[in-house]
């Protein structure tokens, strides 16, 4: 065949897989998810304090679980966080409701833990339903996507102590135990774990 448009060698080695933006525009990322904003506020801020009840209800006082949901969960606290450029929201629409949210942001882990360019992944929730269906994972590379696209390098987070199923996919995902840190749950002070993962 003489040289034409149809012959040229191609731009890319072939198994070459487009990352990020490019990777997104194409094909969109598995299992529907994609960046949340504004219009999804109601929706995340029902998911969002559900989701937490539906974890840690069983193991914490219920005036400390009001406390904090009411501190940390909303219409409007969601409304400034999806306007947040500093903040990415990835949400997995599911109809009614949402079937998972995380959140990643460039921010520096707690005291004594050193990591390059690093990037908190802040809250990361899959609906009950679909545990354990690979949604979290698609969940994770989704985020993978936004940590690359803030430029960072390692990807961090805090995992309550107690909380070994979260810990276990976790360790699945690359992320290795480096320290603990606090976290408040309304007047109850909890240990968390601190998880780290080269990108
Ligand atoms: C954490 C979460 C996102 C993980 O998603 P998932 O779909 O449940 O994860 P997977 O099922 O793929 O992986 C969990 C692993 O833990 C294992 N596991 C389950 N219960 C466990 C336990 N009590 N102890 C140790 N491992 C456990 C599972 O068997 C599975 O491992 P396997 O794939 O080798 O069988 C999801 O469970 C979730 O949203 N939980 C509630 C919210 C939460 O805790 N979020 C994290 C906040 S930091």
């Amino acid at each position: 065949m003489p040289p034409g448009r149809y012959n040229r060698p191609l731009p890319f080695k072939p198994g070459w897989i487009p990352r990020g933006d490019l990777m997104q525009a194409i094909e969109g990322h598995a299992d529907g998810i994609r960046r949340a904003v504004a219009t999804d506020a109601a929706a995340l801020a029902e998911f969002a304090a559900r989701s937490f009840v539906d974890a840690f209800a069983p193991f914490n006082r219920p005036e400390d679980m009001d406390a904090h949901v009411a501190a940390s969960y909303g219409y409007g606290r969601q409304l400034l966080e999806l306007r947040d450029p500093a903040m990415v929201t990835l949400i997995a629409d599911g109809g009614a409701s949402l079937r998972a949210y995380a959140q990643v942001r460039p921010a520096t882990p707690p005291a004594g833990i050193v990591a390059a360019q690093p990037i908190e992944l802040r809250r990361f929730y899959v609906d009950r339903p679909a545990h354990g269906t690979g949604l979290a994972q698609s969940l994770m590379r989704a985020v993978r996507d936004a940590a690359l696209e803030f430029g960072g390098r390692h990807l961090w987070l805090g995992v309550w102590e107690n909380n070994p199923r979260a810990i276990a996919f976790y360790a699945k995902q690359g992320f290795i135990d480096v320290g603990s840190t606090y976290f408040d749950v309304g007047s109850d002070r909890q240990t968390d774990r601190v998880m780290v993962a080269a990108l």
